[in-house]
């Protein structure tokens, strides 16, 4: 089981901003090892951790991270990204959606995207908060966030103190770029995702 270190600087965000996170119904996206969803579970929402329905080994690496932290109450649930599943159909609404490194192959990025959507759709105060280890600068979302009419705030690093090698008692492995944002409904316009920009390497 691997933390990539996106979960870290998504968790010292969600210690950051703490008092939001009582009482809030909470998903995490190809959680994996789940360090956001775990910690969110010990601020005090009630959280649904998932990953892909294929994966069967990625469920039980969820599993087994409740386990280890003695968290009954997490349900873990198969979710393939993109896909309006019977069981995506069936979640309650939520009030965030966590996603750590789930922007790690742009084959990917517009699946998950569609996913959100019908989170946004079901609830349309439902935020996204997500990591993304930047790896290339061809790489964009721009256009897929105007597509599906999302809004996105790039929140520099320094303001959650996660602007260190050091974080959270782990030295991220390697020297990485990590942006985190929050993704929200918008209108899809160019100024709604423009701060986002950077992302693309413009
Ligand atoms: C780079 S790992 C990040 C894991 C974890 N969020 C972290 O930051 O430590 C990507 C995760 O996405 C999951 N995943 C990959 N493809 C997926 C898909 N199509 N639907 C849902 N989850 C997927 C993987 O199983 C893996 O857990």
């Amino acid at each position: 089981m691997y933390v990539w270190p996106c979960a870290v600087v998504l968790a010292q965000f969600l210690w950051n901003r703490r008092r939001e996170l009582k009482n809030k119904t909470v998903l995490e996206l190809g959680a994996g090892v789940s360090l956001p969803g775990v910690v969110a579970s010990l601020l005090g929402s009630s959280v649904l951790l998932s990953d892909s329905a294929e994966l069967p080994q990625c469920l039980k690496n969820c599993a087994r991270s409740c386990h280890t932290n003695r968290l009954k109450v997490v349900q873990v649930v198969g979710l393939s990204w993109g896909h309006i599943s019977p069981r995506l159909l069936s979640l309650p609404k939520v009030d965030l959606v966590l996603g750590s490194d789930v922007f790690y192959d742009p084959q990917d990025f517009e699946s998950v995207l569609v996913t959100v959507s019908f989170l946004f759709q079901k609830n349309p105060l439902t935020q996204f908060w997500t990591t993304y280890q930047v790896r290339s600068s061809d790489w964009s979302l721009e256009l897929l966030l105007s597509r599906w009419r999302m809004a996105c705030e790039l929140v520099p690093l320094g303001v959650f103190e996660a602007d260190k090698p050091e974080l959270a008692g782990s030295r991220l492995p390697g020297n990485h770029s990590i942006q985190m944002m929050v993704i929200t409904p918008g209108d899809g316009s160019p100024d709604s995702v423009r701060i986002y920009s950077t992302l693309s390497g413009t």
